[in-house]
C-alpha cells in the first residue's frame, strides 16, 4: 500500500499498537466464550443488509429462533442491540403514556424494567423481592386487585444479579386472569433453562445473543404473540421509537424486507450458527447440560465452605452466586482470577457489591473442563484472600456430581 500518512498521522500511529486482545475465559454473567465455529463464521465476508441472500438468512434465523423460544409466533426477530434493546423494544411497543405495568423486580436486571417503563411514561407498580428470593404470587395477586386496569405484567425468568430462577406458572395465571399481557425477560435464560413461550402462555419475550444462546453480543431476539401484536395495532399513539418499531422491523425481517436499518450480517451469521448448534444438541439436552455443570459447580463451592446467595430450590443452573464471608475481598478475588488465570467472573450489584461473586456457565462454556478450572482457581485464590479451604475438596465434590 502506498504510504500517504502524514507526519502527524505517523506520530499518532506510534502511540496505537496493533490490537491483540487477551484470551479470557468468560465466566461472568455473560458474554461467554463462543464456539470457535460461531466465531469463525462471524468473520465470513459481509453481505449487504438488503441482499436477498441475507434476507433469506434473516427468515431462516427467525425460524431457528422460533424453535429455541418454542413458539409459532410470526413476530419473531432480532433487535440490533444488546439484551436491554429487546426490553426497550417490547415495552415501548406495548406501553403508552399513562398505562399501568406491574413489575416483578427480582434484582438489578428485572429492576431496569421499572426505569424503562417510567421513561415511556407508564405508571409502574414496582414489586421488589428480597434479593435472592422469588416473587410471591400472592403479592402479585394483591397488586392486580389494587390496580384494576393493568396492561402488562413483566419480570425475568432468570435474574442474573442474584442467580434466581423465577417460577412463572402462577404469575402467568394471575396476569391472564386480570387480562394483562405476560412479558418475560429471558436475556439470561433462553437456551439455558427450560422455557417454552407458547406452552407457558408468554405474550412477549426478549433475550440476548451473548449468554446461553452462545453467540456474540449485539442481537436481542424478541417474540410476540397475536395478542401482543393486537395491542400494538390498537395503540392510540405511534410507537415513540423509530428504531424499535416492531411492526416495521417485522416487515424487514419476515415480510417484504423493506429497509428499516442496516443490520449486521456478521452478527446474524454467528447467531444463525449458534442456534443451529442448539438444534443439533437438542434443546432439552442443552437444558440438562447446563443443569449438570451448574450443580457440579455449586457442589464444589459448598465444599469450600461457601454458600449460595439464592434461596434453595430457586438457584439458576447457568449463573451461580457465591456469598462471601465478612472480610473476604471480592475485588481481590476477581482481580486474581483475571490477572493470574485470565478468567473473568462477576461481582455483586448495589447492596451486594463487595459481598458476592457471580459465576456464569453458559453455552459453549458450560462444560466440565471449565467447571474444574474455575474451582481449581478459586481454591488457589481464596486462601490468599482470607478464606482457608481443604485442598482438593471442591473438585472431589464436583466429581461426585458428575458420577451421579
Ligand atoms: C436478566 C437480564 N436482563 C437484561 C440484561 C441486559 O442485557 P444487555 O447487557 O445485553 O443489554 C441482562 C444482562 O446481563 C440480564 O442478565
Amino acid at each position: 500500500m502506498t504510504q500517504l500518512a502524514s507526519d502527524q498521522e505517523n506520530a499518532f500511529l506510534h502511540q496505537i499498537a496493533e490490537l491483540h486482545p487477551s484470551y479470557r475465559l468468560l465466566h461472568g454473567p455473560g458474554p461467554c466464550n463462543v464456539d470457535p465455529h460461531v466465531l469463525g463464521i462471524s468473520s465470513a465476508p459481509q453481505l449487504g443488509h438488503m441482499d436477498p441472500e441475507f434476507t433469506d438468512l434473516l427468515e431462516e434465523t427467525a425460524e431457528l429462533l422460533r424453535h429455541v423460544f418454542q413458539t409459532e409466533n410470526d413476530l419473531t426477530l432480532c433487535i440490533s442491540g444488546s439484551g436491554f434493546s429487546g426490553a426497550e423494544a417490547v415495552l415501548c411497543n406495548l406501553l403508552e403514556v399513562g398505562d399501568t405495568i406491574i413489575v416483578g423486580n427480582l434484582g438489578f436486571f428485572s429492576g431496569q424494567i421499572v426505569d424503562i417503563a417510567q421513561r415511556i411514561g407508564a405508571h409502574v407498580v414496582n414489586l421488589q423481592t428480597e434479593l435472592g428470593k422469588p416473587l410471591d404470587a400472592a403479592i402479585v395477586e394483591q397488586a392486580f386487585n389494587e390496580h384494576p386496569v393493568v396492561k402488562v405484567f413483566a419480570t425475568a425468568i432468570a435474574e442474573t444479579s442474584t442467580g434466581l430462577l423465577q417460577p412463572l406458572a402462577e404469575l402467568e395465571r394471575i396476569t391472564h386472569a386480570h387480562n394483562a399481557l405476560f412479558v418475560i425477560d429471558a436475556v439470561c435464560g433462553l437456551g439455558g433453562v427450560p422455557l417454552a413461550v407458547d406452552a407457558q402462555r408468554i405474550d412477549a419475550c426478549y433475550s440476548g445473543s451473548q449468554k446461553c444462546l452462545g453467540a456474540l453480543p449485539g442481537l436481542a431476539p424478541v417474540t410476540l404473540n397475536e395478542r401482543a401484536v393486537r395491542v400494538i395495532k390498537e395503540r392510540r399513539t405511534a410507537v415513540q421509537s423509530y428504531y424499535f418499531d416492531l411492526q416495521n422491523l417485522q416487515r424487514y425481517w419476515n415480510g417484504d424486507h423493506a429497509y428499516h436499518h442496516t443490520a449486521s450480517s456478521n452478527l446474524v451469521y454467528g447467531l444463525h450458527e449458534s442456534l443451529r448448534q442448539i438444534v443439533e444438541e437438542g434443546l432439552e439436552a442443552r437444558w440438562v447440560r447446563h443443569q449438570l455443570h451448574g450443580d457440579a459447580l455449586k457442589a464444589g463451592i459448598k465444599a469450600m465452605g461457601l454458600s449460595i446467595l439464592t434461596q434453595p430450590g430457586y438457584e439458576l443452573s447457568v449463573l451461580t452466586t457465591i456469598s462471601l464471608p465478612e472480610g473476604v475481598d471480592e475485588l481481590a478475588i476477581r482481580r486474581s482470577f483475571l490477572t493470574e488465570y485470565n478468567i473473568e467472573i462477576g461481582g455483586g450489584f448495589g447492596s451486594l457489591k463487595g459481598r458476592l461473586l457471580r459465576v456464569g456457565l453458559m453455552g459453549y462454556n458450560a462444560c466440565r473442563r471449565n467447571v474444574d478450572t474455575v474451582l481449581a482457581a478459586l481454591e488457589h485464590i481464596l486462601p490468599e484472600c482470607g478464606w482457608s479451604v481443604t485442598p482438593g475438596a471442591a473438585l472431589t465434590a464436583a466429581d461426585a456430581v458428575y458420577r451421579r
